[in-house]
């Protein structure tokens, strides 16, 4: 195995955030957490901005008002959130949070209530007076997607959501955008309502990930794969996100959304616009997801009676997982015994385009499988004469963009075997973030919430996007409701159903990472 190693001089213990602090600042602000109570705003939000913190990227002028409904106090609410960053934050910002502990402050107020907003906008005055904050104000929808409306338009009424002296309004959605494209247009019309488009950063978090990012990097940086990057050489691309995790306690949610809507329609379907898209003219927020969407809008929709041959889907049966006997998903609390709901689904996907006419892109996500692992291989075709091994087709050349964990790229080929034959082996050459650059890697929340507040939509989902992805989702959905097959089966701790391999059409085989 071949290693690549980059020349450590040029490295610090966190090159992302010297660049970020040199290349760009963030103007004095105020985040106001909607749902702040919530386990979100205690596991990744506050960790994330005291790692934002650590690494001095926040501006002087800062602070973050919590909105929640429980009688909690500014001391409670600190309390709480100095128990998250000492759990969930990265080493050595519990001190950085309680240094700034006062930038902290709670708002007890119903969703509904527009005298809280009334209230919280008085607050926010007295915010910018005292910490200097300069009006400039990021409302994060930490919350049920069912509380999104009533906040949207409270924000509009009390006129919190309007720019004005050039001062900021933005607000970060959560996923799930709608749970299909009729929800999303209407979750779209009510955002739109209150907010212009710039001012929305839908957070999909697999876009803060350093890897999802590097795939543009790869691509777009250097001179030697985007040659190769079409269906002239690529035979196929397989996209797989695995959690070796069951459903858990999150049955009932599950058993409304199945793997489709939970990961594919957002994970899956971003990172596939990355691999897919065609160079952006710069590197703008709207100029990067013009091209990812027309990644998605050259993609067909099914017509019902073709989904059963182009996807799988499937649900997992009692196994054993690392030495432990494990439940099947109808076991699993909040699970009907007659579910339907898929814990495993995989797509072949076309996209209809110059570039990608005749390369399928194969997506597959699951529960209970072996390993968590995302990835991209980008599996090349044969050579056009085969020389060796009695013309016998080798393995193919695989480019994996490994996005976690062991996060890198490394690329398969063949060698000779050493010796007097003529034999040809895999090899592999192999470029690991972790061993290139050493250093912390910064949660995807710290990209995201650092980006929010530079304004720089370019690693969030816009509007179309999102309806586009649900666009695909929707026609795979029908065909499953009108489909007289029930999921297919399979055992946790395995790579997921017999026929997932037919999905793949003659001649290839999924990966096992
Ligand atoms: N948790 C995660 O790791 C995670 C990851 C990715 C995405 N998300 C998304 O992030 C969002 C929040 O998730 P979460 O896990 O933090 O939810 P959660 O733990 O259920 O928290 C919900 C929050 O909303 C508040 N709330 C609900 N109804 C309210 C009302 N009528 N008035 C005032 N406050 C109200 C609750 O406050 P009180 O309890 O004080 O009433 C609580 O602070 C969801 O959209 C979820 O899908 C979460």
């Amino acid at each position: 195995m071949a290693n690549i190693t980059v020349p450590t001089a040029s490295v610090t213990s966190n090159p992302l955030a010297d660049e970020l602090r040199t290349a760009r600042t963030v103007r004095p602000c105020v985040v106001v957490i909607f749902g702040a109570t919530g386990d979100l705003t205690k596991r990744k939000l506050v960790p994330s901005l005291m790692g934002l913190a650590k690494d001095g990227l926040l501006p002087p002028g800062f602070a973050v008002v919590g909105f929640a409904r429980r009688a909690w106090t500014d001391e409670s609410f600190r309390a709480e959130l100095a128990d998250g960053v000492r759990q969930f934050g990265r080493p050595d910002t519990s001190s950085q949070f309680d240094a700034m502990a006062d930038a902290f402050s709670f708002h007890q107020s119903d969703f509904g209530e527009t005298a809280g907003y009334v209230a919280l906008k008085q607050k926010l005055e007295q915010i910018d007076r005292q910490r200097g904050t300069a009006g400039n104000r990021i409302f994060y929808l930490a919350t049920p997607p069912s509380a999104y409306s009533s906040i949207l338009q409270n924000l509009a009424t009390t006129g919190l959501s309007v720019e004005k002296d050039g001062k900021f309004a933005r607000v970060i959605v959560e996923k799930p955008f709608g749970r299909d494209i009729a929800t999303a247009v209407a979750l779209n019309d009510q955002v739109r309502a209150a907010f212009h488009e710039r001012q929305v950063f839908r957070i999909d978090h697999y876009l803060g990930k350093e890897t999802v990012q590097n795939i543009l990097a790869l691509r777009f940086a250097n001179g030697i794969f985007e040659p190769l990057w079409n269906e002239k050489f690529v035979d196929h691309v397989q996209i797989t996100v695995a959690e070796s995790i069951g459903v858990g306690s999150r049955g009932g949610y599950f058993e409304e959304s199945g793997i489709i809507r939970d990961m594919i329609q957002n994970h899956l379907m971003q990172v596939l616009t990355l691999v897919a898209m065609e160079p952006p003219t710069s590197l703008t927020a709207d100029a990067v997801r013009d091209e990812k969407v027309k990644v998605l809008q050259a993609i067909r929709s099914f017509r019902p009676e073709e989904v059963d041959e182009a996807t799988v889907r499937a649900q997992y049966t009692r196994g054993s997982f690392g030495g432990e006997e494990v439940k099947g998903y109808r076991d699993e609390e909040g699970v009907a015994a007659e579910s339907t709901t898929e814990t495993y689904a995989a797509v072949r996907l076309h996209v209809n385009n110059w570039r990608w006419a005749r390369t399928p892109f194969v997506l597959r996500s699951g529960k209970r499988l072996p390993r968590r692992v995302t990835e991209v291989a980008i599996h090349f075709k044969q050579p056009p004469h085969l020389l060796f091994e009695g013309g016998k087709p080798l393995l193919p050349n695989v480019l994996l963009l490994r996005i976690q964990p062991d996060e890198g790229v490394a690329l398969r080929f063949g060698a000779k075997v050493p010796g007097p034959d003529v034999r040809i082996r895999d090899v592999r050459m192999d470029f690991r973030y972790g061993t290139a650059f050493g250093g912390e890697t910064a949660d995807a929340y710290e990209r995201l919430l650092l980006d929010s507040m530079l304004g720089d939509g370019t690693l969030f989902a816009r509007a179309d996007e999102v309806e586009e992805a649900w666009r695909i989702v929707d026609s795979i959905v029908a065909g499953w409701k009108q489909s007289a097959q029930r999921p297919d089966e399979y055992v946790a701790g395995t790579w997921g159903p017999e026929r997932a391999e037919q999905l793949l059409l003659t001649g290839r085989a999924w990966r096992k990472p």
